[in-house]
Protein backbone atom coordinates (compact mmCIF):
# COMPACT_ATOMS: atom_id res chain seq x y z
CA UNK A 1 0.00 0.00 0.00
CA UNK A 2 1.04 3.41 -0.67
CA UNK A 3 0.11 6.80 0.06
CA UNK A 4 -1.95 8.12 -3.04
CA UNK A 5 -0.62 10.02 -5.68
CA UNK A 6 -2.88 12.84 -5.23
CA UNK A 7 -1.65 13.34 -2.02
CA UNK A 8 2.22 13.06 -2.95
CA UNK A 9 1.54 15.69 -5.90
CA UNK A 10 -0.08 18.06 -3.70
CA UNK A 11 2.60 17.96 -0.67
CA UNK A 12 5.44 18.07 -3.61
CA UNK A 13 3.27 21.10 -5.00
CA UNK A 14 3.53 22.79 -1.84
CA UNK A 15 7.36 21.98 -1.57
CA UNK A 16 9.46 23.44 -4.50
CA UNK A 17 12.56 21.27 -4.51
CA UNK A 18 14.94 24.66 -4.71
CA UNK A 19 13.12 25.24 -1.07
CA UNK A 20 13.67 21.77 0.24
CA UNK A 21 17.28 21.28 -0.67
CA UNK A 22 18.53 25.33 0.40
CA UNK A 23 18.63 24.39 4.53
CA UNK A 24 20.73 22.06 3.58
CA UNK A 25 23.26 23.11 0.37
CA UNK A 26 23.50 26.90 -0.88
CA UNK A 27 22.73 26.80 -4.55
CA UNK A 28 23.64 29.06 -6.90
CA UNK A 29 21.57 29.91 -9.88
CA UNK A 30 22.87 28.55 -13.00
CA UNK A 31 20.09 29.24 -16.18
CA UNK A 32 17.10 27.41 -15.48
CA UNK A 33 19.01 25.30 -12.69
CA UNK A 34 20.99 25.67 -9.41
CA UNK A 35 24.55 24.34 -8.72
CA UNK A 36 25.74 23.58 -5.03
CA UNK A 37 28.40 21.13 -3.76
CA UNK A 38 27.14 17.49 -3.39
CA UNK A 39 25.83 16.95 0.21
CA UNK A 40 26.35 13.07 -0.12
CA UNK A 41 30.02 13.28 -1.45
CA UNK A 42 33.12 15.68 -0.52
CA UNK A 43 33.74 17.93 -3.48
CA UNK A 44 35.72 20.86 -3.66
CA UNK A 45 33.71 21.79 -7.33
CA UNK A 46 29.80 22.07 -7.33
CA UNK A 47 28.03 19.12 -9.39
CA UNK A 48 25.34 18.95 -7.56
CA UNK A 49 22.38 20.05 -9.77
CA UNK A 50 18.97 21.09 -9.17
CA UNK A 51 16.31 21.33 -11.49
CA UNK A 52 13.15 23.07 -10.65
CA UNK A 53 11.74 22.63 -14.02
CA UNK A 54 11.59 18.59 -13.33
CA UNK A 55 11.15 18.79 -9.19
CA UNK A 56 14.35 16.79 -9.12
CA UNK A 57 18.07 16.60 -8.64
CA UNK A 58 20.91 14.80 -9.34
CA UNK A 59 24.51 14.76 -8.51
CA UNK A 60 27.09 14.06 -11.42
CA UNK A 61 29.84 13.26 -8.85
CA UNK A 62 28.22 10.39 -6.70
CA UNK A 63 25.31 9.48 -8.94
CA UNK A 64 22.67 10.55 -6.08
CA UNK A 65 19.61 11.86 -7.44
CA UNK A 66 15.74 11.68 -7.20
CA UNK A 67 12.83 13.70 -5.79
CA UNK A 68 12.22 16.31 -2.55
CA UNK A 69 11.44 13.24 -1.06
CA UNK A 70 14.31 11.29 -1.76
CA UNK A 71 16.61 14.13 -0.77
CA UNK A 72 14.81 14.49 2.54
CA UNK A 73 14.82 10.46 2.60
CA UNK A 74 19.01 10.32 2.65
CA UNK A 75 19.88 13.65 3.91
CA UNK A 76 17.72 12.81 7.36
CA UNK A 77 17.98 8.92 7.23
CA UNK A 78 14.30 8.34 7.14
CA UNK A 79 12.44 5.52 4.95
CA UNK A 80 10.27 6.73 2.30
CA UNK A 81 6.98 7.72 4.33
CA UNK A 82 8.66 9.43 7.22
CA UNK A 83 10.04 11.77 4.45
CA UNK A 84 6.73 12.10 2.58
CA UNK A 85 5.41 12.78 6.32
CA UNK A 86 7.99 15.21 6.85
CA UNK A 87 7.27 17.29 4.13
CA UNK A 88 3.85 16.64 4.96
CA UNK A 89 3.75 18.42 8.35
CA UNK A 90 5.93 21.54 6.91
CA UNK A 91 3.34 22.54 4.70
CA UNK A 92 0.11 21.46 6.87
CA UNK A 93 -0.57 18.71 4.74
CA UNK A 94 -2.47 15.87 6.59
CA UNK A 95 -1.88 12.49 5.13
CA UNK A 96 -5.25 9.75 5.86
CA UNK A 97 -4.89 7.13 8.27
CA UNK A 98 -4.84 3.88 6.32
CA UNK A 99 -3.86 5.40 3.17
CA UNK A 100 -0.09 3.96 3.79
CA UNK A 101 2.01 1.13 4.82
CA UNK A 102 3.17 2.42 8.10
CA UNK A 103 4.18 -0.80 9.65
CA UNK A 104 7.91 -0.28 9.34
CA UNK A 105 7.31 3.23 11.24
CA UNK A 106 5.64 1.51 14.17
CA UNK A 107 8.64 -1.02 14.81
CA UNK A 108 10.98 1.35 14.67
CA UNK A 109 8.66 3.32 17.41
CA UNK A 110 8.27 0.24 19.59
CA UNK A 111 12.16 -0.13 19.33
CA UNK A 112 12.51 3.31 21.03
CA UNK A 113 10.02 2.51 23.42
CA UNK A 114 12.13 -0.73 24.20
CA UNK A 115 15.04 1.32 24.62
CA UNK A 116 13.69 3.66 26.80
CA UNK A 117 12.08 1.01 28.71
CA UNK A 118 15.42 -0.96 28.91
CA UNK A 119 17.23 2.38 29.66
CA UNK A 120 14.91 3.16 32.45
CA UNK A 121 15.49 -0.45 33.70
CA UNK A 122 19.05 -0.32 33.79
CA UNK A 123 19.24 2.97 35.50
CA UNK A 124 17.02 1.74 38.36
CA UNK A 125 18.92 -1.13 39.06
CA UNK A 126 22.19 0.79 39.52
CA UNK A 127 20.54 1.90 42.43
CA UNK A 128 19.95 -1.62 44.21
CA UNK A 129 21.92 -3.34 46.33
CA UNK A 130 22.90 -5.47 42.86
CA UNK A 131 23.96 -2.82 41.28
CA UNK A 132 25.80 -1.04 43.79
CA UNK A 133 29.43 -2.35 42.61
CA UNK A 134 28.72 -0.37 38.68
CA UNK A 135 27.31 2.70 41.43
CA UNK A 136 30.59 2.41 43.05
CA UNK A 137 32.76 2.28 40.19
CA UNK A 138 31.72 5.12 38.34
CA UNK A 139 31.58 7.14 41.69
CA UNK A 140 35.48 6.25 42.13
CA UNK A 141 35.99 7.09 38.69
CA UNK A 142 35.00 10.61 39.63
CA UNK A 143 31.44 11.03 38.61
CA UNK A 144 28.72 12.84 40.51
CA UNK A 145 25.12 11.30 40.89
CA UNK A 146 23.82 14.18 39.21
CA UNK A 147 25.70 13.72 35.69
CA UNK A 148 25.28 9.60 36.13
CA UNK A 149 21.54 10.77 36.19
CA UNK A 150 21.68 13.58 33.63
CA UNK A 151 23.53 10.89 31.20
CA UNK A 152 21.34 8.15 32.36
CA UNK A 153 23.93 5.75 33.32
CA UNK A 154 22.87 2.34 34.63
CA UNK A 155 23.76 -1.13 35.37
CA UNK A 156 22.80 -4.26 33.50
CA UNK A 157 22.39 -7.43 35.68
CA UNK A 158 24.24 -10.34 36.30
CA UNK A 159 21.97 -13.30 34.40
CA UNK A 160 20.51 -14.60 31.48
CA UNK A 161 17.09 -13.06 31.56
CA UNK A 162 16.26 -10.53 33.94
CA UNK A 163 16.15 -7.87 31.28
CA UNK A 164 13.64 -9.98 28.97
CA UNK A 165 11.59 -10.60 31.47
CA UNK A 166 11.08 -7.21 32.65
CA UNK A 167 10.45 -6.08 28.96
CA UNK A 168 7.65 -9.05 28.98
CA UNK A 169 6.01 -7.66 31.34
CA UNK A 170 5.71 -4.42 29.96
CA UNK A 171 4.05 -5.70 26.91
CA UNK A 172 6.77 -5.79 24.33
CA UNK A 173 7.29 -8.96 22.15
CA UNK A 174 10.24 -11.02 21.93
CA UNK A 175 10.64 -10.06 18.21
CA UNK A 176 10.46 -6.10 19.37
CA UNK A 177 13.30 -6.83 21.63
CA UNK A 178 15.05 -8.56 19.73
CA UNK A 179 14.91 -5.94 16.62
CA UNK A 180 15.79 -3.55 19.32
CA UNK A 181 19.17 -5.83 20.36
CA UNK A 182 19.07 -5.84 23.22
CA UNK A 183 18.22 -9.90 23.48
CA UNK A 184 20.15 -12.00 21.17
CA UNK A 185 19.26 -15.72 20.07
CA UNK A 186 21.05 -19.07 21.20
CA UNK A 187 22.01 -21.84 18.91
CA UNK A 188 18.98 -23.78 20.51
CA UNK A 189 16.01 -21.12 19.43
CA UNK A 190 15.47 -19.54 23.13
CA UNK A 191 16.74 -15.66 23.87
CA UNK A 192 19.26 -14.40 26.44
CA UNK A 193 19.90 -10.35 27.21
CA UNK A 194 22.83 -8.91 25.43
CA UNK A 195 24.20 -6.85 28.27
CA UNK A 196 25.19 -8.73 31.10
CA UNK A 197 26.79 -7.54 34.25
CA UNK A 198 28.09 -4.22 32.68
CA UNK A 199 27.75 -0.89 33.14
CA UNK A 200 25.37 0.73 30.70
CA UNK A 201 25.94 4.18 28.60
CA UNK A 202 22.76 4.94 26.53
CA UNK A 203 23.27 6.28 23.03
CA UNK A 204 20.45 9.19 22.30
CA UNK A 205 19.80 10.41 19.39
CA UNK A 206 20.02 14.08 18.41
CA UNK A 207 15.67 14.75 19.55
CA UNK A 208 16.22 12.91 23.19
CA UNK A 209 15.27 9.18 21.76
CA UNK A 210 17.44 5.95 23.09
CA UNK A 211 18.45 4.11 20.38
CA UNK A 212 21.14 2.13 21.81
CA UNK A 213 23.49 1.27 24.47
CA UNK A 214 27.16 1.17 25.20
CA UNK A 215 28.25 -1.25 27.78
CA UNK A 216 31.36 -1.25 29.85
CA UNK A 217 32.39 -4.73 31.29
CA UNK A 218 32.81 -5.23 34.90
CA UNK A 219 36.47 -4.15 36.45
CA UNK A 220 36.89 -6.92 37.72
CA UNK A 221 36.15 -8.87 34.53
CA UNK A 222 38.80 -9.78 31.70
CA UNK A 223 36.86 -11.85 29.89
CA UNK A 224 34.49 -10.43 26.65
CA UNK A 225 35.12 -7.16 25.01
CA UNK A 226 35.59 -4.10 27.25
CA UNK A 227 33.00 -2.00 25.85
CA UNK A 228 30.06 -3.44 23.74
CA UNK A 229 27.64 -1.53 21.74
CA UNK A 230 24.15 -2.16 20.08
CA UNK A 231 24.89 -3.57 16.94
CA UNK A 232 23.01 -1.68 13.64
CA UNK A 233 19.09 -2.29 14.14
CA UNK A 234 16.14 0.00 12.59
CA UNK A 235 16.89 2.88 14.78
CA UNK A 236 20.73 2.85 14.91
CA UNK A 237 23.32 2.91 13.20
CA UNK A 238 27.14 2.75 14.23
CA UNK A 239 27.97 4.88 10.82
CA UNK A 240 25.63 7.49 11.95
CA UNK A 241 26.01 7.86 15.41
CA UNK A 242 28.22 9.69 18.19
CA UNK A 243 28.08 9.62 22.02
CA UNK A 244 26.73 12.78 24.02
CA UNK A 245 25.91 14.69 20.74
CA UNK A 246 22.12 15.09 22.25
CA UNK A 247 23.81 17.59 25.00
CA UNK A 248 27.18 18.77 22.74
CA UNK A 249 24.48 19.87 20.00
CA UNK A 250 23.27 22.77 22.04
CA UNK A 251 26.47 24.11 23.01
CA UNK A 252 28.49 23.62 19.89
CA UNK A 253 27.86 26.36 17.38
CA UNK A 254 31.26 27.18 17.87
CA UNK A 255 33.51 24.24 18.12
CA UNK A 256 33.05 20.14 18.97
CA UNK A 257 35.67 18.74 21.26
CA UNK A 258 36.05 14.66 20.13
CA UNK A 259 37.29 12.09 21.91
CA UNK A 260 37.77 8.52 21.20
CA UNK A 261 35.98 6.85 25.11
CA UNK A 262 32.22 7.14 26.25
CA UNK A 263 33.89 7.83 29.68
CA UNK A 264 35.78 10.81 28.65
CA UNK A 265 32.62 12.66 27.55
CA UNK A 266 31.13 11.89 30.83
CA UNK A 267 33.40 13.32 32.69
CA UNK A 268 34.51 16.27 30.79
CA UNK A 269 31.02 16.87 30.24
CA UNK A 270 31.07 16.64 34.19
CA UNK A 271 34.10 19.13 34.28
CA UNK A 272 32.33 21.25 32.10
CA UNK A 273 33.37 21.03 28.72
CA UNK A 274 29.51 20.24 27.09
CA UNK A 275 30.78 20.06 23.99
CA UNK A 276 32.23 17.20 23.86
CA UNK A 277 31.30 14.02 22.20
CA UNK A 278 32.40 9.85 21.52
CA UNK A 279 33.30 8.07 18.78
CA UNK A 280 31.90 5.02 20.14
CA UNK A 281 34.96 3.52 19.42
CA UNK A 282 34.67 3.39 15.23
CA UNK A 283 36.73 5.24 12.59
CA UNK A 284 34.95 8.37 11.67
CA UNK A 285 32.84 7.94 8.69
CA UNK A 286 31.82 10.86 5.98
CA UNK A 287 28.21 10.72 7.06
CA UNK A 288 29.50 11.69 10.71
CA UNK A 289 31.80 14.36 9.45
CA UNK A 290 28.90 15.71 7.38
CA UNK A 291 26.25 15.69 10.12
CA UNK A 292 28.87 17.41 12.47
CA UNK A 293 29.35 19.86 9.87
CA UNK A 294 25.93 20.81 9.98
CA UNK A 295 26.05 21.59 13.79
CA UNK A 296 29.35 23.42 14.00
CA UNK A 297 32.52 24.97 12.15
CA UNK A 298 35.61 23.69 13.82
CA UNK A 299 36.14 20.31 15.97
CA UNK A 300 39.26 19.49 18.29
CA UNK A 301 40.67 15.80 18.34
CA UNK A 302 41.97 14.89 21.52
CA UNK A 303 42.04 10.93 20.72
CA UNK A 304 44.72 8.36 22.87
CA UNK A 305 48.28 8.98 22.71
CA UNK A 306 49.00 5.48 22.15
CA UNK A 307 49.48 4.59 18.24
CA UNK A 308 46.17 3.41 17.31
CA UNK A 309 44.57 6.87 18.95
CA UNK A 310 46.92 8.37 16.56
CA UNK A 311 46.40 6.69 13.78
CA UNK A 312 42.27 7.04 13.94
CA UNK A 313 43.34 10.59 14.53
CA UNK A 314 44.86 11.12 11.47
CA UNK A 315 42.52 9.30 9.34
CA UNK A 316 39.32 11.71 11.21
CA UNK A 317 41.45 14.51 10.20
CA UNK A 318 41.26 14.00 6.04
CA UNK A 319 37.28 12.69 6.99
CA UNK A 320 36.78 15.83 9.08
CA UNK A 321 38.65 18.40 6.66
CA UNK A 322 36.95 16.94 3.86
CA UNK A 323 33.44 17.81 5.00
CA UNK A 324 35.34 21.63 4.96
CA UNK A 325 35.52 21.55 9.27
CA UNK A 326 38.51 22.99 10.55
CA UNK A 327 40.10 20.33 13.00
CA UNK A 328 43.05 21.31 15.75
CA UNK A 329 44.59 18.26 17.71
CA UNK A 330 44.63 18.15 21.02
CA UNK A 331 47.33 15.84 22.55
CA UNK A 332 47.96 15.10 26.14
CA UNK A 333 51.04 14.87 27.65
CA UNK A 334 51.91 11.42 29.22
CA UNK A 335 49.58 9.29 27.10
CA UNK A 336 46.69 9.92 29.16
CA UNK A 337 43.41 9.93 28.00
CA UNK A 338 41.61 13.51 28.69
CA UNK A 339 39.22 11.91 31.63
CA UNK A 340 42.46 10.71 33.64
CA UNK A 341 44.17 13.86 32.51
CA UNK A 342 41.64 15.99 33.85
CA UNK A 343 41.24 13.70 37.00
CA UNK A 344 44.43 14.44 37.83
CA UNK A 345 45.17 18.12 36.63
CA UNK A 346 41.83 19.93 36.61
CA UNK A 347 39.98 21.42 34.46
CA UNK A 348 41.91 24.46 34.01
CA UNK A 349 44.64 22.45 32.67
CA UNK A 350 42.82 20.89 30.22
CA UNK A 351 41.83 24.16 29.14
CA UNK A 352 44.86 25.11 28.74
CA UNK A 353 45.41 22.18 26.38
CA UNK A 354 42.25 22.98 24.49
CA UNK A 355 43.35 26.78 23.97
CA UNK A 356 46.62 25.74 22.63
CA UNK A 357 45.60 22.73 20.76
CA UNK A 358 48.03 22.63 17.61
CA UNK A 359 45.82 23.29 14.04
CA UNK A 360 46.01 20.52 11.74
CA UNK A 361 48.86 21.63 9.87
CA UNK A 362 51.26 21.94 12.70
CA UNK A 363 49.82 18.59 14.05
CA UNK A 364 50.67 17.45 10.51
CA UNK A 365 54.12 19.35 10.43
CA UNK A 366 55.27 17.72 13.84
CA UNK A 367 54.30 14.32 13.31
CA UNK A 368 56.10 14.65 9.59
CA UNK A 369 59.30 14.31 11.38
CA UNK A 370 58.23 10.82 13.06
CA UNK A 371 60.30 7.77 11.98
CA UNK A 372 63.09 9.99 10.78
CA UNK A 373 66.58 10.80 11.64
CA UNK A 374 66.70 14.71 11.98
CA UNK A 375 70.54 14.22 12.32
CA UNK A 376 71.54 12.87 8.65
CA UNK A 377 71.08 14.91 5.94
CA UNK A 378 68.34 12.16 4.46
CA UNK A 379 66.31 12.48 7.25
CA UNK A 380 66.32 16.26 7.27
CA UNK A 381 66.28 16.20 3.35
CA UNK A 382 62.88 13.92 3.47
CA UNK A 383 61.48 15.76 6.44
CA UNK A 384 61.32 19.19 3.96
CA UNK A 385 59.89 16.76 1.48
CA UNK A 386 57.25 16.00 3.99
CA UNK A 387 56.78 19.01 4.95
CA UNK A 388 56.41 21.06 1.42
CA UNK A 389 53.87 18.19 0.81
CA UNK A 390 51.58 19.09 3.89
CA UNK A 391 52.78 22.85 2.82
CA UNK A 392 51.14 22.31 -0.46
CA UNK A 393 47.76 21.08 0.98
CA UNK A 394 47.35 24.70 2.53
CA UNK A 395 45.02 27.66 1.07
CA UNK A 396 46.25 30.54 3.18
CA UNK A 397 49.43 32.46 2.06
CA UNK A 398 50.03 33.65 5.32
CA UNK A 399 49.95 30.58 6.93
CA UNK A 400 52.03 28.82 4.85
CA UNK A 401 54.74 31.23 5.49
CA UNK A 402 54.04 31.23 9.32
CA UNK A 403 54.54 27.82 8.80
CA UNK A 404 57.69 27.36 6.47
CA UNK A 405 59.13 29.99 8.79
CA UNK A 406 58.72 27.76 11.69
CA UNK A 407 59.92 24.60 9.81
CA UNK A 408 63.35 26.53 8.66
CA UNK A 409 63.88 28.03 11.60
CA UNK A 410 63.94 25.16 13.91
CA UNK A 411 66.34 23.06 11.11
CA UNK A 412 68.35 25.93 9.72
CA UNK A 413 66.79 25.60 6.00
CA UNK A 414 65.98 28.17 3.62
CA UNK A 415 62.06 29.57 3.97
CA UNK A 416 61.87 30.49 0.21
CA UNK A 417 63.03 27.09 -0.83
CA UNK A 418 60.85 25.22 1.38
CA UNK A 419 57.47 27.71 0.27
CA UNK A 420 58.75 27.43 -3.66
CA UNK A 421 58.57 23.78 -3.61
CA UNK A 422 55.23 23.88 -1.79
CA UNK A 423 54.09 25.98 -4.29
CA UNK A 424 55.13 24.14 -7.12
CA UNK A 425 53.29 20.96 -5.40
CA UNK A 426 50.34 22.77 -4.72
CA UNK A 427 49.93 23.50 -8.97
CA UNK A 428 50.76 20.02 -9.76
CA UNK A 429 48.08 18.45 -7.49
CA UNK A 430 45.42 21.52 -7.97
CA UNK A 431 45.61 20.46 -11.76
CA UNK A 432 45.45 16.71 -10.75
CA UNK A 433 42.17 16.65 -8.75
CA UNK A 434 40.60 19.61 -11.57
CA UNK A 435 41.36 17.00 -14.04
CA UNK A 436 39.45 14.16 -12.08
CA UNK A 437 36.63 16.22 -11.00
CA UNK A 438 36.16 17.37 -14.43
CA UNK A 439 36.52 13.73 -16.02
CA UNK A 440 33.85 12.66 -13.49
CA UNK A 441 31.46 15.37 -14.63
CA UNK A 442 32.24 14.93 -18.47
CA UNK A 443 31.21 11.14 -17.69
CA UNK A 444 27.76 11.17 -16.42
CA UNK A 445 26.92 7.63 -16.75
CA UNK A 446 30.39 6.70 -14.50
CA UNK A 447 28.04 5.53 -11.81
CA UNK A 448 25.44 3.96 -14.67
CA UNK A 449 28.51 1.29 -15.19
CA UNK A 450 27.29 -0.54 -12.09
CA UNK A 451 23.87 -0.03 -12.87
CA UNK A 452 23.96 -0.77 -15.95
CA UNK A 453 26.59 -3.68 -16.45
CA UNK A 454 25.28 -3.41 -20.55
CA UNK A 455 26.80 -0.78 -21.08
CA UNK A 456 30.16 -2.22 -20.95
CA UNK A 457 28.94 -4.57 -23.53
CA UNK A 458 26.94 -2.20 -25.53
CA UNK A 459 27.38 1.09 -25.33
CA UNK A 460 25.75 1.97 -28.71
CA UNK A 461 22.90 0.08 -27.40
CA UNK A 462 22.23 0.93 -23.91
CA UNK A 463 22.69 4.56 -25.36
CA UNK A 464 20.22 4.66 -27.72
CA UNK A 465 17.69 2.99 -24.91
CA UNK A 466 18.52 6.02 -22.52
CA UNK A 467 17.80 8.33 -25.63
CA UNK A 468 14.15 7.01 -25.70
CA UNK A 469 13.47 7.18 -21.99
CA UNK A 470 14.91 10.61 -21.98
CA UNK A 471 12.23 11.23 -24.52
CA UNK A 472 9.50 9.66 -23.65
CA UNK A 473 10.15 11.31 -20.15
CA UNK A 474 10.13 14.34 -22.00
CA UNK A 475 7.11 13.80 -24.13
CA UNK A 476 5.09 11.83 -22.93
CA UNK A 477 2.81 11.64 -25.55
CA UNK A 478 4.92 10.23 -27.88
CA UNK A 479 4.12 6.84 -26.28
CA UNK A 480 1.17 6.80 -28.99
CA UNK A 481 3.42 6.19 -31.96
CA UNK A 482 5.52 3.29 -30.19
CA UNK A 483 3.27 0.37 -32.35
CA UNK A 484 5.68 -2.71 -32.39
CA UNK A 485 8.25 -1.13 -29.88
CA UNK A 486 7.53 -3.24 -26.47
CA UNK A 487 10.30 -3.43 -23.14
CA UNK A 488 11.33 -6.60 -24.44
CA UNK A 489 13.57 -5.45 -27.41
CA UNK A 490 15.75 -3.46 -24.51
CA UNK A 491 18.93 -4.97 -23.62
CA UNK A 492 19.73 -3.53 -20.32
CA UNK A 493 17.41 -5.24 -17.37
CA UNK A 494 17.35 -1.50 -15.51
CA UNK A 495 16.24 0.46 -18.46
CA UNK A 496 14.06 -2.34 -19.18
CA UNK A 497 12.28 -1.97 -15.84
CA UNK A 498 12.22 2.17 -16.07
CA UNK A 499 10.52 2.35 -19.47
CA UNK A 500 7.92 -0.35 -17.87
CA UNK A 501 7.27 2.13 -15.35
CA UNK A 502 7.45 5.23 -17.30
CA UNK A 503 4.91 3.41 -19.52
CA UNK A 504 2.74 2.49 -16.42
CA UNK A 505 2.89 6.12 -14.90
CA UNK A 506 2.61 7.70 -18.01
CA UNK A 507 -0.81 5.53 -18.89
CA UNK A 508 -2.07 6.30 -15.42
CA UNK A 509 -1.60 9.96 -14.99
CA UNK A 510 -0.91 11.28 -18.73
CA UNK A 511 2.92 12.53 -17.56
CA UNK A 512 5.73 11.61 -16.02
CA UNK A 513 6.77 12.40 -12.35
CA UNK A 514 9.58 10.95 -10.66
CA UNK A 515 7.36 10.93 -7.38
CA UNK A 516 4.92 8.89 -9.11
CA UNK A 517 7.49 6.23 -8.82
CA UNK A 518 7.19 6.14 -5.14
CA UNK A 519 9.84 4.12 -3.43
CA UNK A 520 9.97 1.12 -6.27
CA UNK A 521 13.94 1.67 -7.26
CA UNK A 522 16.73 1.87 -5.02
CA UNK A 523 18.33 5.15 -3.89
CA UNK A 524 20.90 4.32 -6.89
CA UNK A 525 18.25 3.68 -9.31
CA UNK A 526 16.59 6.42 -8.77
CA UNK A 527 19.32 8.64 -8.82
CA UNK A 528 20.03 7.11 -12.16
CA UNK A 529 16.09 7.99 -13.29
CA UNK A 530 16.74 11.41 -12.43
CA UNK A 531 20.05 11.98 -14.89
CA UNK A 532 17.95 10.66 -17.49
CA UNK A 533 15.03 12.76 -16.84
CA UNK A 534 17.58 15.87 -16.96
CA UNK A 535 19.99 14.63 -19.43
CA UNK A 536 21.37 18.34 -21.27
CA UNK A 537 19.84 17.55 -24.34
CA UNK A 538 17.07 18.92 -26.41
CA UNK A 539 14.99 17.89 -28.35
CA UNK A 540 14.92 19.86 -31.76
CA UNK A 541 12.62 16.70 -33.35
CA UNK A 542 11.76 14.53 -31.15
CA UNK A 543 9.72 12.21 -33.17
CA UNK A 544 12.81 11.53 -35.04
CA UNK A 545 15.14 11.28 -31.78
CA UNK A 546 12.66 8.86 -31.06
CA UNK A 547 12.77 6.58 -34.20
CA UNK A 548 16.07 6.96 -34.85
CA UNK A 549 17.09 5.51 -31.22
CA UNK A 550 14.86 2.72 -31.55
CA UNK A 551 16.52 2.14 -34.88
CA UNK A 552 20.03 1.53 -33.07
CA UNK A 553 18.86 -0.39 -30.41
CA UNK A 554 17.03 -2.86 -33.07
CA UNK A 555 20.44 -3.06 -34.87
CA UNK A 556 22.28 -3.15 -32.00
CA UNK A 557 20.03 -5.93 -30.30
CA UNK A 558 20.14 -7.93 -33.50
CA UNK A 559 24.40 -7.57 -34.07
CA UNK A 560 24.70 -8.46 -30.10
CA UNK A 561 22.23 -11.81 -30.67
CA UNK A 562 24.49 -12.65 -33.39
CA UNK A 563 27.64 -11.85 -31.39
CA UNK A 564 26.47 -13.89 -28.14
CA UNK A 565 29.58 -15.67 -27.82
CA UNK A 566 31.75 -12.61 -27.76
CA UNK A 567 30.23 -11.02 -25.44
CA UNK A 568 33.22 -10.58 -23.01
CA UNK A 569 34.88 -8.30 -25.24
CA UNK A 570 36.27 -5.62 -23.25
CA UNK A 571 34.93 -1.94 -23.32
CA UNK A 572 38.46 -0.71 -25.13
CA UNK A 573 37.13 -3.26 -27.97
CA UNK A 574 33.84 -2.22 -27.89
CA UNK A 575 35.12 1.83 -28.17
CA UNK A 576 37.23 0.47 -30.91
CA UNK A 577 34.57 -0.85 -32.81
CA UNK A 578 32.04 1.58 -32.32
CA UNK A 579 34.56 4.30 -33.36
CA UNK A 580 35.48 2.08 -37.12
CA UNK A 581 31.45 1.43 -37.33
CA UNK A 582 31.34 5.33 -37.28
CA UNK A 583 34.01 6.45 -39.45
CA UNK A 584 32.61 3.61 -42.16
CA UNK A 585 28.69 5.48 -41.74
CA UNK A 586 30.96 8.90 -42.29
CA UNK A 587 32.14 7.46 -45.55
P1 LIG B 1 39.45 2.45 25.32
O1 LIG B 1 39.91 1.05 25.32
O2 LIG B 1 40.42 3.56 25.12
O3 LIG B 1 38.70 2.60 26.66
O4 LIG B 1 38.30 2.57 24.27
P2 LIG B 1 38.39 3.80 27.63
O5 LIG B 1 37.29 4.61 27.09
O6 LIG B 1 39.61 4.49 28.09
O7 LIG B 1 37.78 2.91 28.77
P3 LIG B 1 37.76 3.12 30.28
O8 LIG B 1 38.23 4.51 30.51
O9 LIG B 1 38.67 2.08 30.82
O10 LIG B 1 36.35 2.88 30.62
C1 LIG B 1 37.79 3.79 23.80
C2 LIG B 1 36.38 3.60 23.30
O11 LIG B 1 36.33 2.65 22.28
C3 LIG B 1 35.16 1.87 22.34
C4 LIG B 1 34.38 2.42 23.49
O12 LIG B 1 33.44 3.36 23.02
C5 LIG B 1 35.42 3.06 24.34
O13 LIG B 1 34.90 4.06 25.19
N1 LIG B 1 35.50 0.44 22.56
C6 LIG B 1 36.64 0.08 23.21
C7 LIG B 1 34.63 -0.52 22.12
O14 LIG B 1 33.59 -0.21 21.52
N2 LIG B 1 34.94 -1.85 22.35
C8 LIG B 1 36.06 -2.22 23.02
O15 LIG B 1 36.27 -3.43 23.24
C9 LIG B 1 36.94 -1.23 23.45
MN1 LIG C 1 39.89 5.68 29.80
Amino acid sequence: MRISEDIIMEIKYKNPIEEVISPYVTLKRAGRNLNGLCPFHNEKTPSFTVYPDTASFYCFGCGAGGDAFTFIKRIENLDYVEAVKKLAEQSGITIPEGDYDDSYLKLKNRIYEVNRETARYFNKYLFTPNGKWALDYLIQRGLSVDTINHFGLGCAPDGWDNLLKHLKSKGFSLNEMEQANVITKNSRGGYYDRFRNRTMFPIIEINGKVIGFSGRRHPDEDRGGKYINTSDTPVYKKSKSLFGFNFAKNCCSERLLIVEGNMDVVSLHQAGFENTIGTLGTAFTDEQARLLARYTKEVVLSFDSDAAGQKAASRAIATLSGSGLSVRVLSIPDGKDPDEFIKKNGRERFEGLLKGATNEIEYRLLRAAEGLNMETNDGKARYLNRVATELSLVKDAIAVDLYAGRVADKYGVSKEILIKKAEELRKKSFKAERKKEVREILRPSYKSGELVPEERTNLRGVKAEKEIISVLMAHPDLFSRLRTFTAEEFISALNKRVFISLKEVVEKYGRFDISFLGDEFSPEETGYIASLQNREVTFANPVQSLTESITTLREEKNNHDVSQGESTVSWEEQMRRIIEKKKESSK
